[in-house]
């Protein structure tokens, strides 16, 4: 095994060394120690023997705050995201589920003359309290798919009765940008066929998951321009319901490939994912072309959700299987290592949509579709979960 890790070893060794250096020079910029936390982190994840040498924090492990409660009398929790202010922010369906009822056979929706749902579908909730701070989007949306907040305070929506991607102001009544057409699914490049998630880059690309139908990952400029898409004609990436996305700070899109049992990390040629290639002198072309990262186990089951802190990524699975259990994973798309795995302490998951972590990465969030309720989870770092760290192998 330590001979396994050795190369990686190395790496690391190099980088923290590169990042030392960064340190000296933009000491303004918070990013850095959080890298060299991440750096050490995978460290001793990886080489147990360096683990009383260095005394350093681990990845945060989720860990149920149970006194924590979200509200009740919500529809279904599809989507989840937290502000800058720390505060979850949750998207439900009121009344309407997804039934036998909602498409016919060529994927028209059926329920249009029902209108907009009547509630306001997104709220605002308390990080301490879970108690409802504020309440909008009422009269908007059909069937409400993913939410996402982005860098610059923006809060963007799916919904895959409208086949539409949503930008607003937060509590706005009117969307900043609209993406797709109304009711009208469509394969090209103006449409979507039930988008699922949405997730902004700190360089501001737009990356669309689009959908149960088109199978696709959509990127586009600020402004909403078509800058690229996945998969090309000539690439061999397959994908089957792009459920849910998260953007690492390296730069790589990590989409839970639901159908496909696995979650894969690719370049999708952000702005930002260039600029550190090209910084680590890489070839831009070659490392646009590499194939993707893929995280995979026999008992990962369908991957519904997404969330990353830094480079270590989360995730949490849905029914698959009576054999598979419903629960999170932990995971270093770098070396495409899954290590470890969490649940609830008070309950189990039985239908996860959504996950969300805080900016400052000390908080967790699932949201599920049936029971409709949220899950706090705090990541607990330090020491002290050596004994849990120890218990993952
Ligand atoms: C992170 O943000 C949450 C929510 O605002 C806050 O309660 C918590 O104290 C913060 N943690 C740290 C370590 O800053």
């Amino acid at each position: 095994m330590v001979g396994i890790f050795c190369p990686q070893y190395l790496t690391i060794v190099a980088l923290i060394g590169l990042v030392s250096s960064f340190t000296i020079q933009t000491k303004q910029n918070e990013d850095v120690p959080v890298v060299v936390e991440e750096l050490l982190n995978l460290l001793t994840v990886n080489s147990p023997a360096s683990i009383e040498k260095v005394e350093v924090q681990r990845p945060g492990y989720p860990t149920e705050n149970f006194d924590w409660q979200g509200p009740g009398n919500v529809g279904q929790i599809v989507g989840v995201s937290v502000d800058s202010e720390g505060r979850p922010v949750i998207f439900h369906r009121g009344d309407r589920t997804w039934n036998y009822n909602t498409y016919d056979d060529n994927l028209e929706y059926e329920e249009a003359f029902e209108g907009p749902i009547q509630d306001a579908t997104i709220l605002v909730l308390n990080s301490i309290t879970g108690v409802v701070v504020n309440a909008w989007g009422e009269q908007i949306f059909y069937l409400p798919h993913g939410l996402h907040i982005d860098p610059f305070g923006y809060v963007w929506l799916t919904d895959v009765a409208l086949h539409q991607v949503f930008k607003f102001k937060p509590g706005s009544r009117r969307p900043d940008l609209i993406l797709g057409e109304r009711f009208t699914r469509g394969s090209d490049d103006q449409h979507f066929c039930q988008p699922t998630a949405v997730a902004v880059a700190k360089s501001g690309e737009i990356v669309v998951a689009d959908g149960y139908c088109n199978n696709r990952i959509m990127v586009f400029d600020e402004s909403g321009n078509l800058i690229n898409k996945i998969p090309q004609q000539n690439e061999f990436v397959t994908l089957r319901v792009p459920h849910g996305l998260a953007i690492l700070d390296q730069g790589d899109v990590c989409v839970a490939d639901r159908e496909n049992m696995r979650i894969i990390c690719l370049n999708v040629g952000l702005r930002s994912n260039n600029d550190i290639n090209n910084n680590n002198n890489n070839n831009n072309i070659n490392e646009r072309r590499r194939p993707p990262l893929t995280l995979h186990q026999p008992d990962l089951g369908r991957v519904f959700a997404v969330a990353a802190h830094g480079n270590i990524l989360y995730a949490v699975n849905g029914p698959t299987s009576p054999m598979i259990p419903i629960r999170g994973f932990i995971m270093d798309p770098k070396f495409e290592d899954i290590f470890g795995s969490w649940s609830p302490s008070t309950g189990n998951f039985e239908q996860p949509h959504a996950m969300a972590i805080s900016p400052n990465g000390s908080e967790l969030y699932v949201t599920e579709i049936g029971p409709n309720k949220i899950w706090k989870f705090d990541l607990v770092r330090g020491n002290r979960q050596d004994d849990i760290w120890n218990n993952l192998e």
